[in-house]
């Protein structure tokens, strides 16, 4: 029994670890607050498309379009002056934040 705890531990932490890697959740909870006002507190959808629970390469895809001006949806002109100030580590962050949501 106590062996078994030890594992599951030791299993959460090495998931955990690979998170940390692609995208940092807290810190993209952080970034996100600027994108709260027309993407929802959930990232429910609001203004803008629901980001909660959209694949993390999808979300970073994205916003990697929008910040190279490229045209995604209708609506473009609204969201690419969000994503054109953010980093790198800023979309992973935030992919992984919504992608947990
Ligand atoms: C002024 C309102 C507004 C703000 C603030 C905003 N967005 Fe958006 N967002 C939109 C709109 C509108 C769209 C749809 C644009 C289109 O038609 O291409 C969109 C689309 C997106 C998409 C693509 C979703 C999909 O399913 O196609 C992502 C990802 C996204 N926004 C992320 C963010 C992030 C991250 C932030 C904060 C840094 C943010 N947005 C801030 C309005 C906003």
């Amino acid at each position: 029994m106590k062996n078994t705890i030890i594992a599951l531990a030791a299993a959460g932490f090495v998931t955990f670890g690979t998170a940390a890697q692609a995208g940092d959740v807290d810190a993209g909870k952080a970034a996100y607050a600027t994108c709260v006002g027309c993407h929802g507190a959930n990232a429910e959808g609001g203004v803008g498309p629901k980001l909660a629970g959209q694949a993390t390469a999808d979300i970073v895809s994205k916003l990697n379009d929008y910040k190279a001006g490229k045209q995604v949806g209708p609506m473009t002109s609204m969201m690419a002056p969000m994503a054109a100030g953010l980093s790198d580590a800023d979309i992973a962050n935030i992919a992984a934040y919504t992608a947990s949501l």
